[in-house]
């Protein structure tokens, strides 16, 4: 069964997640484009056999598939969920973070409309630990550490003066940001994504920690996440090569994307 697959934001996860899934010979097809930038979805669909339809606007784009991947940013994500559950369209989104400010109204939707939404482990391992630890007794303490590259954190709207220079000078690692999951989207939206997954799939957000961090010496972008509860400890680290498009997403983000729609197609799952 072939389902048509909209795809919003044609940037390194967009396209490669696109590109792959036509070699694979997926169930899901790439119809339809929309990016901001009217020039990077025509690249795109140009580099797809399918040929997929650039539509001027996500909303037309939703009227015209079965499914939608959202990988374009945080921002886009609200008003774009609300578009694809009132048309029972399924959502896979990418920026997690855009779901976790607006996760009770995202959440009312997708049971009103009876159409899911699925945010894919990211860049970061250890969600199943963290799902299962939840279910019985009392997790005490959750925490992550994003260390990347200083160009992978260049444009974050967070960063301080002091820390834009720093990005550039410092020969230390040092940290951009220690705090709850809501101040980490906001000053790094296109970063820590994988900290709004986290902090989504423990179901209680408040007690994550998030620490964000700056390492001249990294060649990798790793998330470390330090897990206690009664369930006993769980500690998982991913080392991810950043994207050759983009360094502030790792390459891991576009392949966990990947996996879930392949675990979409399959009728045995691995992994709770
Ligand atoms: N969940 C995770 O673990 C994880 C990991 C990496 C990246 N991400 C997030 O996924 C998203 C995509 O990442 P990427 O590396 O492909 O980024 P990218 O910058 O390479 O591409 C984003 C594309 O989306 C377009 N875009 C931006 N805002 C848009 C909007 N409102 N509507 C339509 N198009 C828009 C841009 O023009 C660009 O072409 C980002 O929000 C990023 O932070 C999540």
């Amino acid at each position: 069964m072939k389902r048509r697959l909209g795809l919003v934001g044609c940037g390194a996860i967009g396209s490669t997640v696109a590109r792959l899934l036509e070699k694979r010979r997926s169930s899901f097809v790439v119809t339809g484009l929309y990016d901001v930038s009217p020039a990077q979805a025509q690249k795109l669909s140009k580099r797809l056999k399918s040929r997929p339809r650039v539509f001027d606007s996500p909303s037309d784009l939703v009227g015209h598939v079965d499914w939608v991947l959202e990988a374009a940013s945080v921002k886009a994500v609200p008003a774009l969920a609300r578009m694809a559950l009132q048309r029972r369209k399924p959502l896979v989104a990418m920026s997690s973070g855009g779901v976790l400010g607006h996760f009770a109204e995202i959440s009312r939707l997708a049971e009103k409309y009876r159409t899911k939404v699925y945010l894919p482990s990211g860049a970061l391992a250890g969600l199943d630990g963290v799902r299962a630890a939840r279910q019985l007794g009392k997790i005490n303490k959750i925490t992550i550490t994003s260390t990347k590259p200083p160009r992978g954190f260049a444009g974050a709207p967070g960063l301080t003066a002091a820390q834009k220079k720093a990005l550039y000078s410092s020969r230390k690692a040092f940290y951009l940001y220690q705090g709850d999951v809501w101040g980490a989207i906001r000053r790094f939206p296109a970063n820590v994504n994988v900290s709004a997954t986290l902090a989504l799939a423990s179901g209680n957000p408040k007690l994550v920690k998030v620490k964000v961090m700056a390492d001249p010496k990294a060649r990798l972008n790793q998330h470390q996440v330090e897990v206690a509860g009664a369930f006993g400890q769980l500690t998982a680290v991913t080392r991810n090569q950043p994207s050759a498009e983009n360094p502030k997403t790792s390459a891991l983000a576009i392949q966990a994307a990947l996996a879930l729609f392949e675990r979409l197609e399959r009728f045995v799952e691995i992994g709770n």
